[in-house]
């Protein structure tokens, strides 16, 4: 069954020793962010904290910093491996669910209206002390829609909280929202948009995900339940809001306009390096929320965190599903490993057929919508090796491997955030494909050191009496 709301989803976790209640009175400022982000290395479980310093409604943190969060999200066994979750979302999205339009709208409990739209009235964490201020949205889901043809986009896209009325956004180049403000652009006119804080979770985890243009997260979201979410239409915008959703914000962003935004503590574990930067910004007209509105927000910061978890997921099996419809034989597993945020690295095993073969997998991987973006290092390696064991992958790299036999690729488009590049020359980036296959063309391939089977399972029998 898929969870409703949140609190479900808040309640699955509790059962299964996934959540701790901090009861203690913790601040916003830093300190919060400061207990999440440490408990997350010590690999601790979910945090509810419901005594933050000056306000009365609680904050979550930390939902998918483990696998076994990620798998209870999808409702999967929480002994499931990252990559069973990636094959289980390539599955299930193939049957795409409609949201589907009620009348009951939880997130209408509390309705705040122009002159007494006050963001400050939640409690907003300010996560790193070179922060450019307090972040409203981290976990947070953005609707927008496409004014010429009505596609409504779903995205996760940082918010800053500038003050009581304004949240600053940043929207990166080609972003399907920033794509969207362009058209309002051309247009004159205002992009009406509403930010969702709080929502099942497979609705954050679509949002976050690298899906194509013109197909709305909603309808994934819906597959990857397997039954459709439910909405409502917005209070001042035209826009579907997810029904139960903890706290809505509704309201406009002007194409023209500009505020300092930034800086934020990126998921490379780096600074943009741009400082503040001028981007554009929502004026909210109103804002509504359940009674006891749960505050949910992600750490981001240096890997791993829920923000590295959720992208190695969602991009992973964006890219899976890729290369799946481009038809390429063979594929085994793709893995593109929490370290490097599901972006930067991607390992694909695959059974060749041809000559050539394992080069076509990586060339294919970066030419894919989600390869083509920030993806530098592509390892393809044969299908005895399971993408995911690092250590096997080492051991191919050691002794498949020749560097003569990789390509550079020198110009493919980058993500500005990427720390490897100077701060002024982050739009392009090189990549480079290492193929860690045996050659399929070789007449002689290397011979296998391998265990006798016969005396192997003799032993094995004898465990017992050799070890206790
Ligand atoms: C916690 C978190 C914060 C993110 N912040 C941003 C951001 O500020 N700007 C951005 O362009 N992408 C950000 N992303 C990545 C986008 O969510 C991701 O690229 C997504 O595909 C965007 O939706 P779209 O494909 O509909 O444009 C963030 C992802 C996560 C998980």
């Amino acid at each position: 069954m898929p969870y409703r709301d949140l609190r479900e989803f808040i309640k699955r976790l509790e059962m299964e020793g996934e959540l701790r209640r901090i009861k203690a009175e913790v601040d916003w400022n830093l300190e919060l962010s400061h207990i999440a982000k440490i408990n997350e290395e010590r690999g601790g479980p979910a945090l509810l904290f419901e005594n933050v310093r000056g306000y009365k409604s609680p904050v979550f943190t930390s939902a998918f910093a483990s696998t076994s969060r990620l798998a209870l999200a999808m409702d999967m066994p929480k002994s499931s491996h990252l990559v069973d979750l990636m094959r289980e979302w390539v599955k299930r999205t193939a049957n795409k669910i409609p949201p589907k339009w009620v009348a009951d709208a939880p997130c209408r409990q509390n309705v705040d209206e122009g002159d007494k739209v006050n963001l400050l009235k939640f409690p907003v964490p300010k996560f790193y002390p070179r922060d450019g201020g307090r972040y409203f949205g981290t976990a947070v889901i953005e609707i927008t829609k496409d004014p010429d043809t009505g596609w409504v986009n779903l995205g996760t896209y940082r918010m800053q909280l500038l003050d009581e009325k304004t949240l600053a956004t940043n929207f990166i180049k080609g972003k399907h929202a920033e794509l969207m403000l362009q058209k309002y652009r051309e247009r004159k006119e205002p992009m009406p948009i509403a930010v969702v804080v709080g929502a099942d979770p497979v609705l954050f985890l679509v949002a976050a995900a690298r899906l194509p243009a013109f197909e709305s997260e909603y309808d994934i979201a819906g597959a990857l339940r397997g039954e459709p979410v439910e909405v409502v239409k917005g209070l001042t915008v035209d826009l579907p809001i997810p029904a139960t959703a903890e706290i809505v914000v509704e309201g406009e962003v002007d194409p023209f306009e500009t505020k300092p935004e930034g800086p934020f503590g990126e998921y490379t574990g780096y600074y943009s390096g741009v400082g503040a930067a001028p981007r554009p910004f929502m004026k909210v007209k109103a804002v509504y929320y359940r009674d006891n509105p749960i505050f949910w927000v992600t750490t981001v910061g240096r890997a791993v965190t829920d923000t590295h978890m959720t992208m190695a997921l969602t991009y992973g099996a964006t890219l899976w599903q890729e290369l799946e419809a481009m038809k390429i034989p063979g594929i085994k597993a793709v893995y593109c490993p929490p370290e490097g945020a599901g972006r930067m690295i991607a390992i694909i095993s695959v059974k060749q057929m041809y000559p050539g073969h394992a080069m076509q997998v990586g060339t294919a991987a970066i030419s894919t919508e989600m390869g083509a973006y920030g993806l530098k290092t592509v390892i393809v390696v044969d299908d005895d090796i399971d993408p995911w064991d690092l250590s096997r992958v080492l051991w191919a790299l050691s002794f498949r491997f020749q560097p003569i036999r990789a390509e550079i690729i020198k110009r493919g488009r980058s993500t500005p955030l990427d720390p490897s590049l100077p701060v002024d020359a982050r739009d392009i980036t090189s990549r480079i494909i290492i193929d860690a296959t045996i050659p399929f063309e070789w007449k002689e391939k290397p011979i296998p050191v391998e265990l006798d089977p016969e005396v192997r399972k003799r032993v094995e029998g004898r465990w017992k009496e050799l070890f206790g």
